[in-house]
Parts: structure tokens; C-alpha cells; sequence
């Protein structure tokens, strides 16, 4: 019978000779079910009782001792392999760091910000519709009926499928965000509605998707001045030129009457576009007084209540203000483009500028 001193001595010296591998071996070989140390066990049952629980509690001590050598060797392995790892891997901080380019925020939500910062110093509260509208929403509530020129004029996308009997469309404009809001909310009502719309379109200056603000307020005598004053200040702001002339000139639109749209002065010289005091005229919104029918659609007292409106492409003052000559590159997500057009997320610090 295998002398149990003689096999811890062995044990040992091995434990202490293995790798991290060679412990996992020895552990199988030795401890495991079909293991020495198992195998010596089982011996047991042909010892007389006395020499059985000698016997058995020398082994049992001896598989403790191998099972306790056993995990030491595999820590002290394992720390001194992150050491060497840790020392292998030591951070020179003399290299130079590597380039990393920031995010830009698109121009087409640097725009969404300065507008809705703009309106929001003057009072206007933040809304949202869908892009998905049914048709009366979309056309119906703003009184333009299914046979008016304007459904065929706007290019409409409609969509498979209908609710509580109206056709889906996909809204040609934001101004069904203006009927959601008068349904849905007492007057006096001061909002402003950027978002995305469709019309089935594509050149330089047109795109599938594209992006328009809505304005609405009603309130009680509320006048064409005020419609005059409000976009004045708006565009004067947004284009940051305190002298832009701005002209209203009379026009139609089913929602508004009167209706108005809207040119700011410009000089073209030489191929290039300067917004400011100059010669010429560029065309910019659209707006008017709500029209008393549409009031009435949306549960509004006339009688009570008058309103202004307005609506503007977003993409078209970004392209003005930041001299982008296509709209469609605002959609092809280039990252060169973006990295070029894009803004800052963060005022970076610089030399001059400090933290
Ligand atoms: N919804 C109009 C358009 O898309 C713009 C507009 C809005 C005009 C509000 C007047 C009042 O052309």
C-alpha cells in the first residue's frame, strides 16, 4: 500500500514545478473522480476498521492539502502573469495622442436651434405632430378640400390604408400641427412646429423629406401688424443683420386671409448671394391671419379669437445663411460634407478663446 507521506512529498514538488496548465492536469489527475487520491479511497474499504479510519483521515488531509497547493500555485501564476502583462504594457506618456475627430451637429438641427431660440425669447411654446397624417388633418381642417389644386400642387404621398375612414398621407407641411394644437388647447396659443415633411420632388432646391417650422398664435385683436412684426424681428435675428429690409407681398393660401409671403432683401452680384440691404428680393415664407373657416374647423371661436400663421422651409434659410447651394447634400449623410457644413458640438478650446 502507497506510503500517504510519500505521495503528499511528490504531490507537492509537482504542484510547485506546473504551470498554470500542468495545475489543471494535475488536478484531474490527482484529484479528480478517476484520480489517484479517489483511487487510494476507495482502497479503504479493504482495510479492518482501525487502519481504515487512520488511513482515511491521513488522505482526507492529504486531498485538502494538494486542493489548498493546488489554488496558491494557480493565484501566485495568475498574479504574476498580470504583472508581466501590466509591465509589457506600461503607458508612455511622452507619444502623441492620436487624432480624433469630434462629432458636428448637422445644419439642419443647428438651424432647428437658433430658430426655436429665437421664438422661444419671444414667447412661443415647442410642438410636435406626426409625420403619418390622415387627410383632413393634413388638407381637410385647413380648408383645402379633396378637389382644391393645392393636393395636387404639394405633391402628396399617400399611404396604403386609412383612419376612422380618412386617407393616410405623409404631411406635405406642418401645418396639420397647427389644427392638432387648437384641437387639443384653449387659446390664446403661442407655437412654433419644426419637423420633417414629404412631397414628391427632387432638384437642387427640393427633396423628397424636408424640413419646414410652423408658427401659430391666436389671441384676442390680433392684427396684421403683428404678423408684420413678429416675422420682421424673426428674420432680422436669424439672419443677424438689424437693417434687412423685409417686404410682405399679398398672396393665397387656402388657411390664411389675407395671406402674404414673405421676400427678404439681397444684392446678387457676380454669381454670389449676400442677404442685406441690395437690389434684389428673395422669397422666404409663407404666412397670413388663419382663416376664420379653419378656426371654426378646429373649434375656435372667430367671433373671439383671430390668429397669424406662418411656415418656412428649414433647409432653405440654412442654405441661406450658411451659403449651401444643394439641398439634397443635407441627406446624403458625406461626412466630408458634414465635417465642412457641420457645427461644433462644444465650443472648443482654443489658444484664444481659453476654456
Ligand atoms: N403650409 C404652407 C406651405 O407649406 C406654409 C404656410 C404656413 C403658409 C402657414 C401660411 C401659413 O406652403
Amino acid at each position: 500500500m502507497q506510503d500517504v507521506d510519500a505521495v503528499r512529498g511528490e504531490l507537492l514538488a509537482r504542484v510547485e514545478a506546473a504551470d498554470l496548465d500542468g495545475l489543471e492536469r494535475l488536478r484531474v489527475a490527482e484529484l479528480g473522480k478517476k484520480g489517484r487520491i479517489t483511487a487510494l479511497m476507495k482502497d479503504l474499504a479493504g482495510l479492518d476498521p482501525d487502519a481504515r479510519r487512520l488511513r482515511g483521515a491521513a488522505l482526507n488531509a492529504l486531498k485538502e492539502e494538494v486542493a489548498n497547493a493546488l489554488e496558491r500555485r494557480r493565484t501566485a501564476l495568475a498574479d504574476a502573469a498580470i504583472d508581466a502583462r501590466l509591465d509589457g504594457e506600461r503607458v508612455d506618456l511622452s507619444l502623441p495622442v492620436r487624432p480624433e475627430r469630434p462629432g458636428r451637429i448637422h445644419p439642419i438641427s443647428q438651424t432647428i436651434d437658433e430658430v426655436v431660440a429665437i421664438f422661444g425669447e419671444m414667447g412661443f411654446a415647442f410642438a410636435e405632430g406626426p409625420d403619418i397624417e390622415d387627410d383632413w388633418t393634413n388638407f381637410g381642417a385647413l380648408n383645402i378640400p379633396p378637389e382644391h389644386p393645392a393636393r395636387q400642387e404639394m405633391d402628396t404621398f399617400y399611404l396604403p390604408g386609412e383612419r376612422d375612414g380618412r386617407r393616410l398621407v405623409l404631411r406635405t407641411h406642418t401645418s396639420p400641427v397647427q389644427v392638432r394644437t387648437m384641437l387639443n388647447q384653449q387659446p390664446p396659443i403661442r407655437i412654433i412646429a419644426p419637423g420633417r415633411t414629404y412631397r414628391s420632388d427632387y432638384d437642387a432646391t427640393h427633396s423628397p423629406m424636408f424640413h419646414q417650422v410652423e408658427g401659430l398664435v391666436i389671441d384676442r385683436d390680433l392684427h396684421m401688424g403683428h404678423l408684420k412684426g413678429c416675422l420682421s424681428d424673426f428674420l432680422r435675428a436669424y439672419f443677424a443683420a438689424e437693417d434687412l429690409p423685409v417686404r410682405f407681398r399679398p398672396s393665397y393660401f387656402p388657411f390664411t386671409e389675407p395671406s402674404a409671403e414673405v421676400d427678404i432683401g439681397c444684392a446678387r452680384e457676380g454669381g454670389t448671394l449676400r442677404i442685406g440691404p441690395g437690389r434684389d428680393w428673395l422669397e422666404i415664407l409663407g404666412c397670413g391671419m388663419v382663416n376664420p373657416v379653419v378656426l371654426q374647423n378646429c373649434g375656435i371661436d372667430p367671433s373671439q379669437w383671430q390668429g397669424f400663421a406662418f411656415g418656412m422651409g428649414l433647409e432653405r434659410i440654412g442654405m441661406l445663411k450658411y451659403g449651401i447651394p444643394d439641398l439634397r447634400t443635407f441627406f446624403e449623410s458625406d461626412l466630408r460634407w458634414l465635417r465642412h457644413y457641420g457645427f461644433a458640438a462644444l465650443d472648443q478650446p482654443s489658444l484664444v478663446t481659453g476654456l
